[in-house]
């Protein structure tokens, strides 16, 4: 039997490759609210079935959908397509608000469907390596990560005619890191098994974009359950070269991400020199091995499918959750909790940096616990 999969959208589209390739799955609808995109974008891709109106898609014979829109439409189009029945792989963040946040893990309790979170960061190949030498004890124990977005996105605050766009509101406009999957993502998948039980944030205040409520740059410390820390730097609108930097510290050893200009991954392991003064970075590239198997044996079709294959994967990993019932990559318990890094970063930014405890995201969490306290 053939599950049929709709697209909610453009970005979405990212995904299409991923479906398309397994024989048991077919992307039969797609969606989009602006009409010239749907009709190019089904026509090139070959989809049946188009719609403009969301809801429309969701009372057709579609399994599973991908929620691709804008952030702020992420959980209320989650919640109709898993009480629709349907199984939801969701672009990032999970949601904009932490009432959004409860209904939507009562919602995946209550629906017994997949939902999976599509954070592609931790689909990274060089966080892939990391991951794997993590597990094989390379850097002993890890204690201190690093995560930082620095992307400038101001352009994107405006549609073309010079309106807000969404992004606007829901990205720039709210105080906090309130973006920090795509760096705390992977640092999570490095610390796995622990959890975020505080978050503190501090902006620096409104120099390079005083239109947007958001401050330029946030620095957000998260102390996880074990004491360990992560750092993260989130900024989104000051004037500067794109980068996505990770760093993480070990008992043994230690990694750093590029920084740009030539800079390459790079490692130290203890052993490596004869003393700490001698100590000299590795490329990463000498632990490709630490690659998983399917990366090493992608086609290049799959690695098209956006983010260096991590687009491929993650679809992969959503089609195992579906078919063999394995637990989601990224479920939602984790996507509340990345996702309630920025919500709480933002209550934190505007008590003057004041330390908020996370709640504890799992099955069955009482309503009890759903209190946030300043
Ligand atoms: N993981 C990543 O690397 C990554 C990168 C970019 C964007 N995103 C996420 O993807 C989502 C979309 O971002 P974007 O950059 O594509 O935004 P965008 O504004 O460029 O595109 C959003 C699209 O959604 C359509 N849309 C809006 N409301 C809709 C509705 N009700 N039904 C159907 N279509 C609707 C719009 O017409 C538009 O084409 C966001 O959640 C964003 O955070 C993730």
């Amino acid at each position: 039997m053939t599950i049929k999969v709709g697209i909610a959208g453009r970005r979405g589209l990212n995904y299409w490759l991923g479906f398309q390739s397994d024989p048991r799955f077919r992307v039969e609808a797609f969606c989009e609210l602006d009409e010239a995109v749907l009709q190019e974008d089904a026509a090139k891709f070959g989809i049946p079935r188009s719609y403009r109106i969301y809801e429309d898609m969701l009372q057709s014979d579609l399994d599973a959908i991908v929620v691709a829109t804008p952030m702020q439409l992420h959980v209320s189009q989650t919640i109709a397509a898993l009480d629709a029945g349907k199984h939801v792989l969701c672009e990032v963040t999970a949601g904009v608000a932490m009432d959004e946040l409860w209904w939507l893990q009562e919602s995946v309790e209550r629906s017994g469907k997949v939902y999976m979170m599509s954070e592609n960061a931790c689909y990274f190949p060089e966080n892939q390596i990391i991951a794997g030498m993590v597990r094989d004890g390379l850097f002993g124990e890890a204690y201190f990560g690093e995560g930082e977005y620095l992307h400038d996105i101001r352009h994107l605050g405006r549609l073309p005619g010079g309106k807000p766009s969404w992004r606007s509101y829901w990205q720039l406009g709210k105080r906090g890191a309130f973006y920090p999957t795509h760096s705390l993502g992977p640092l999570m998948k490095w610390f796995e098994g622990d959890a975020v039980r505080s978050v503190s944030t501090f902006g620096s205040g409104w120099h390079a974009a005083p239109e947007y409520r958001q401050e330029d740059t946030t620095l957000t410390v998260c102390r996880l359950e074990s004491g360990k820390l992560i750092k993260l730097r989130i900024d989104c609108l000051s004037p500067r070269p794109k980068n996505a930097y990770y760093s993480l510290q070990g008992t043994k050893g230690c990694y750093e991400a590029p920084r740009g200009l030539g800079d390459t991954h790079k490692i130290w392991l203890e052993g490596m020199d004869a003393s700490a003064e001698q100590a000299n970075w590795r490329p990463l590239s000498d632990y490709m091995h630490y690659l998983p198997e399917r990366y090493r044996l992608a086609t290049e079709e799959q690695k098209s499918a956006g983010h260096w294959g991590s687009d491929f994967f993650i679809v992969h990993d959503f089609i195992q959750a579906i078919t063999a019932g394995t637990k989601p990559e990224i479920d939602v318990y984790d996507a509340c909790e990345w996702t309630a890094v920025a919500l709480l970063s933002e209550l934190s930014a505007m008590n003057g940096g004041k330390e908020m405890t996370m709640p504890k995201f799992r099955k069955g969490m009482p309503r009890a616990e759903q209190i946030i306290r300043i």
